[in-house]
Parts: structure tokens; C-alpha cells; sequence
């Protein structure tokens, strides 16, 4: 009998592998941050020296191979400065995917820009190409493609339509830390990559983002529009001396990342690699199984992937795999079995309940725009994949052989009860 309705379950309550990761080396870290009575860039520096978020935009930079890195408070503000960084607002619309969590859209808003909503590959839930090229419109100034959950976007096909089109490209890379196209790392085709370092991401410090690009100029104007319109000093600042200078260039916001937070992200970057490496490893155990199961396949992963950053997880049901039963509650048994959360993708923008810029005053005529933009076109490949996956957060793979054992047996043992999850076969 499947554990959701009262059997035995697979995982029989053995724990899985703790998120957040973090030692003695990590205590030390932020310690030594708050020890240093610099709890904040905007604070003076009592002893000289960079402060820990600048040292962190350094060396997240290095990790990416890109020229410069920022750190910001989140996700949503790199998506916010990058947008603003591009002169990106009123009478402008930024291509965004239909699948994705909401910031992308919301930044766009934020900007006074229009969010047009665009198709996604039914099988990676990523914008391809094709479904790119049929939003652009003359008012088209960027596009912000989505790397989701475990693989990448079709970066060539995007990158030869933002060339053709003369958009400019942002690449969210908030569940792609670290993915590499040919051997470069994403975040580094478009004008600018940004991040999300919030606490599930595969690099994580709670509340966090960041913000990399090659462009020199770009990055002068995202250090300001995120500081208030202040700039680094030129080299490390000495003792008792401020590290942002006031440049009054442009008008900023604060969204600067606190120095307790870089001190965490310092002692987690090194460990990134290690991490995919053995996710990567129970990844390729978990491929091995699949197909012994009928109707499950793998998230597909572009061939110019030299190295993918699992974020979810995501296994790919084709339809009728559990019979009739939907996927929220194949989600639902896989839960119970494992005792870990197994989840669909949340519904993509065009029906998320999360949107609702209506509810502003300021944004609700950009989205009735965006809304009429997007009447008369159909989302069917966010919605197939939202209805056709199966998603789990990439600690599940920080662990044993044993682990994926049992999440194989979990879904075989849920796809041979299926007819118990289809209302129709409850007797
Ligand atoms: C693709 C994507 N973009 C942006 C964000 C927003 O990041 P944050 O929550 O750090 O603001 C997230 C967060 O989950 C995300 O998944």
C-alpha cells in the first residue's frame, strides 16, 4: 500500500542530507565578520581593507570567469540594476519566460517596463529560440532567458536571435550556478548575468544575489544603482576610512548585501565545485535507473552542457505514466514514500496566483499592456512541462548510492499503485 494512504514507506524516515551545508569554517567566517565591527559596506572600514561583499563580487567574478561581479541583497535587485544598468524603462518590453519564478517579470515592472511572456520548451521549460523571435516587437530592448532548475536555455539559437534582433541579454542564472556552455560559464553570453543566493539555491546565504558582465561601464553603473550612487574607492580603503565614494551620477537604492551574509557566501563558494561534482556523480546513478521505469525520462540537457548545476532536480513523466493520475498527486505519494518534498514546477507566469501587479497602483497599466500582449497566444509548452515534471531539490543528491535506491523504488512503487492516486480507480 502506498505510504500516502497508509503503508509502509520506502525511505522508512531516514533522514536525507542537510541544506545549508556549513562547519566550523563557516562559524569562524562569520565571526570573524562580526568581530570586525564592519557589519556593512556603507559603514567605514575601523581597520582598512576591503570589505567582505566587494571581496565576494571578486571572487564569484573569478569563479565565472567573467571581468567584474556585485553583490546585492537578492536575486530581484541584480535583476532590478541590470535592467536599469541597460537604460531599460517606460515604452520599452523585455521578453521574459513563461516559466520562471516571479521576479524577472516583477523586475521589468519595477523598471516601468513591459513584461511580455514568452513559450517555453515543453521538455526543459526553458525560452528556445523560436519562441523568442515570435514576441519581438519593435519596442523589444532585452530578453531575460531563464537556466531553470537543472539544465540550461539553448544558449546559441537565443544568443544568434538577441544578435539578429539587437536586444540585449540577461541570462538569469539563479538555479545554474556554475552551469558551463563550451566550456564558459552561463552568465556570461548576454550583457549581464544575475543570481540569486537565497537559501535552497545551490549556492546559498539566506537572502543574497549577484550580478557579473564583462562591460566595464556596465558595471560602474550597477555598483551605483545599487549603493545609492556610490562606487568603490579606488584600491582598499584604509583604516577609518568610508569604501564608497559618493559619485551622484545616477539615482540608486540601496540593495547592498550585508557584510555577515559575504562572510557566508566566502567560506560557501569553495565548496560550489565539490557540491556539483557529487550531485553530478548520484545524478548520473539516478539516469542509470530511469529507464527501467517505463515513462520517465531524464530532463533533456543541451549537448554544449560541459557541466550542469542541479538546483531541482527534475525527471520528465511521459503522459499516462501514472495512468491518470495528475502529476500534483504522483507528487503527492512521492512525498510520503521518501519523506523529502517531490513537487511539479510552480504554474508558469501566465496563470501564476504570485502575479498580481494589478494590486499596485503603479504597475497595474504596464500589466494590462503586458496582459494584451499576451492575449491570443497560448503557453501549451510551460503548461505541459508544469503538468509533466516531477521536481526535488538538489540536496537530495548531496548524499549515499543508498539515497538514489531509494527514490528509484519510490517511483516504481508509486507508478505500479497508480490506479490507487486516479479518483476514478478509488472504489
Ligand atoms: C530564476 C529566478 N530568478 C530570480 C529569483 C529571485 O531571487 P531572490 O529571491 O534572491 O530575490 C529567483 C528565486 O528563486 C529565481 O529562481
Amino acid at each position: 500500500m502506498l505510504a500516502l494512504h497508509g503503508g509502509a514507506s520506502v525511505r522508512g524516515g531516514r533522514a536525507w542530507p542537510r541544506w545549508p551545508q556549513y562547519d566550523n569554517r563557516t562559524a569562524a567566517e562569520l565571526l570573524a565578520a562580526l568581530h570586525s565591527s564592519r557589519w556593512s559596506v556603507t559603514w567605514y572600514s575601523p581597520r582598512g581593507g576591503k570589505s567582505r561583499e566587494r571581496l565576494f563580487g571578486e571572487a564569484f567574478a573569478r569563479y565565472n570567469d567573467a571581468a567584474y561581479g556585485i553583490s546585492v541583497d537578492h536575486g530581484s535587485s541584480a535583476l532590478v540594476i541590470a535592467l536599469e544598468a541597460l537604460g531599460i524603462g517606460p515604452g520599452d518590453e523585455v521578453v521574459v519566460p513563461a516559466m520562471t519564478w516571479v521576479a524577472p517579470a516583477t523586475a521589468v515592472l519595477r523598471v516601468g517596463a513591459v513584461p511580455v511572456l514568452a513559450d517555453v520548451d515543453p521538455d526543459t521549460g526553458c525560452l528556445a529560440g523560436d519562441e523568442l523571435r515570435a514576441v519581438v516587437s519593435p519596442r523589444t530592448r532585452a530578453v531575460i532567458v531563464v537556466h531553470l532548475a537543472c539544465t540550461a536555455a539553448e544558449l546559441d539559437d537565443i544568443v544568434a536571435v538577441t544578435g539578429d534582433e539587437g536586444l540585449a541579454l540577461i541570462e538569469d542564472c539563479s538555479q545554474a550556478h556554475g552551469t558551463r556552455w563550451a566550456g564558459r560559464a552561463v552568465g556570461t553570453f548576454g550583457a549581464i548575468g544575475v543570481f540569486s543566493l537565497g537559501a535552497a539555491k545551490s549556492l546559498a546565504a539566506g537572502e543574497a544575489g549577484a550580478a557579473i558582465t564583462d562591460r566595464r561601464d556596465l558595471y560602474e553603473r550597477m555598483l551605483m544603482l545599487r549603493a545609492d550612487s556610490r562606487a568603490y574607492t579606488e584600491g582598499a580603503p584604509a583604516a577609518g576610512e568610508f569604501e564608497l565614494v559618493e559619485q551622484a551620477t545616477v539615482m540608486g537604492a540601496n540593495y547592498c548585501m550585508s557584510e555577515l551574509t559575504a562572510g557566508l557566501l566566502l567560506d560557501q563558494l569553495p565548496r560550489l565545485d565539490d557540491q556539483h561534482a557529487l550531485r553530478e556523480a548520484r545524478a548520473k546513478d539516478l539516469e542509470a535507473g530511469l529507464p527501467d521505469i517505463p515513462g520517465l525520462e531524464r530532463i533533456p540537457v543541451p549537448a554544449a552542457v560541459d557541466r550542469r548545476a542541479v538546483y531541482e532536480y527534475g525527471i520528465r513523466l511521459q503522459p499516462g505514466a501514472f495512468g491518470l493520475a495528475s502529476v500534483d498527486q504522483v507528487a503527492a505519494a512521492l512525498t510520503a514514500e521518501l519523506g523529502t518534498k517531490v513537487y511539479p514546477p510552480r504554474d508558469p507566469l501566465h496563470r501564476s496566483a504570485l502575479l498580481r501587479p494589478q494590486t499596485k497602483p503603479r504597475f497595474a497599466r504596464r500589466w494590462a499592456e503586458a496582459v494584451e500582449r499576451a492575449t491570443g497566444r497560448d503557453f501549451t509548452g510551460a503548461d505541459h512541462y508544469r503538468d509533466h515534471t516531477l521536481l526535488m531539490h538538489h540536496s537530495v543528491l548531496l548524499g549515499e548510492r543508498a539515497d538514489i535506491d531509494d527514490i528509484l523504488t519510490a517511483l516504481d512503487k508509486v507508478r505500479t499503485h497508480a490506479a490507487a492516486l486516479d479518483p476514478k480507480g478509488l472504489a
